[in-house]
């Protein structure tokens, strides 16, 4: 199946809050990145998918003026990366990977440090830290880092990051090891910093759930090139189908003679006495195939959908899977 390398871009009037275009790095003979265009609009949630090694950090390295371009030109809100790094650091805020926090200092310090360090009073950083508690531990707040755990320390880099009130805000899969409450405590502050401040926010992560959640859009990576990009939904339609699965008891054969009558069923496989159906639209067609199975008097142990994920997409342009089966 052909699938389009390319979804539409959402063009707009407000100048890109990142641009790239052929930006490359390469580390000695390897191609960290590759031929990387890019145009993220102000006031989008962007995500970057793609597996161990793609050029994801490497990328967001070099948006963020960390690492050196081989080739190609980037801006970040408005500022050339190379030429004009200073105005980019300002405008920016950024929470990579591996989060480099002085384990000597407190939680609170971390943060008075990173105001002054963009200049803020002392006054507007403790208002800062009130606004950003949400995310902080905060009667762990004056502990040394040292006693945080992974989680903690990921949170706080992120509340950093935000102390400015970044333009553009950079993440480095900002839910890596964290447990699902704090996951969704940074998911819900993502969402909040996008919808009450408009920032934009660019994020890299492995999980097809996180960008899938969270992203307008998506670009997929793959060895330092981006494979495709678009609106999630939009891409898992590129690539078609939603498959109902029937596990039945009776004769699959009798089954999958029953689903193939219902309207909307492209294709249908037999594995054991499971009956896959594929289908464009999974949610419109369950029902129907009830009925038909009840109608032919086939006993069903289970019917259920599985949706197309980007995880299919992947798959389906590379050959290989982003996630790794849990
Ligand atoms: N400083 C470096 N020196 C040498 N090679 C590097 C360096 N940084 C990255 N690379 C290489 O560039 C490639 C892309 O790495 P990068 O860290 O950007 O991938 P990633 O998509 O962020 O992966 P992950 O999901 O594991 O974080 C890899 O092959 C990596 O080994
Ligand atoms: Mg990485």
């Amino acid at each position: 199946m052909r699938i389009s390398r390319r979804c539409s871009v959402a063009s707009s009037v407000v100048p890109a809050a990142i641009s790239a275009q052929g930006l490359r790095r390469t580390y000695g003979d390897v191609v960290a990145v590759d031929s990387l265009d890019l145009e993220v609009a102000a006031g989008e949630i962007y995500g970057f998918l793609g597996p161990n090694g793609a050029g994801k950090s490497t990328a967001v390295r070099m948006l963020c003026t960390l690492a050196s371009l081989t080739a190609g030109r980037a801006s970040v809100a408005g500022y050339d990366v190379v030429s004009q790094g200073d105005r980019v650091r300002l405008s920016i805020g950024v929470a990579l990977q591996d989060a480099a926090l002085d384990g000597k200092l407190t939680g609170r310090e971390t943060l008075m440090l990173q105001g002054r360090y963009y200049g803020l009073e002392k006054r507007s950083i403790a208002t800062r830290i009130q606004e950003l508690a949400p995310l902080l531990e905060m009667d762990a707040i004056d502990r040394r880092v040292s006693t945080y755990s992974g989680g903690m320390k990921r949170r706080l880099d992120l509340a950093a990051a935000l102390m400015h009130n970044p333009e553009v805000l950079f993440l480095d899969e900002p839910t890596t090891g964290l447990d699902p409450i704090s996951r969704a405590v940074v998911w819900e502050q993502i969402r909040r910093l996008n919808r009450d401040l408009g920032m934009t926010i660019f994020l890299t992560t492995q999980y097809l759930e996180e960008a899938d959640a969270l992203t307008h859009r998506v670009g997929i990576l793959d060895h330092g090139r981006l494979v495709a990009e678009g609106v999630p939904d939009e891409l898992k339609r590129t690539v078609g189908s939603d498959v109902v699965v029937a596990r039945v008891t009776g004769d699959p054969e009798v089954a999958a003679e029953a689903i193939g009558g219902v309207p909307g069923i492209s294709h249908i496989e037999i594995y054991g006495n499971e009956v896959s159906a594929a289908t464009g639209d999974g949610a419109s067609v369950i029902s129907p195939v009830a009925v038909a199975l009840s109608a032919a008097g086939v006993e069903v142990l289970d019917l259920s959908i599985h949706p197309t994920t980007l995880d299919d997409v992947f798959l389906e342009l590379t050959g290989a899977r982003i996630e790794v089966e849990e």
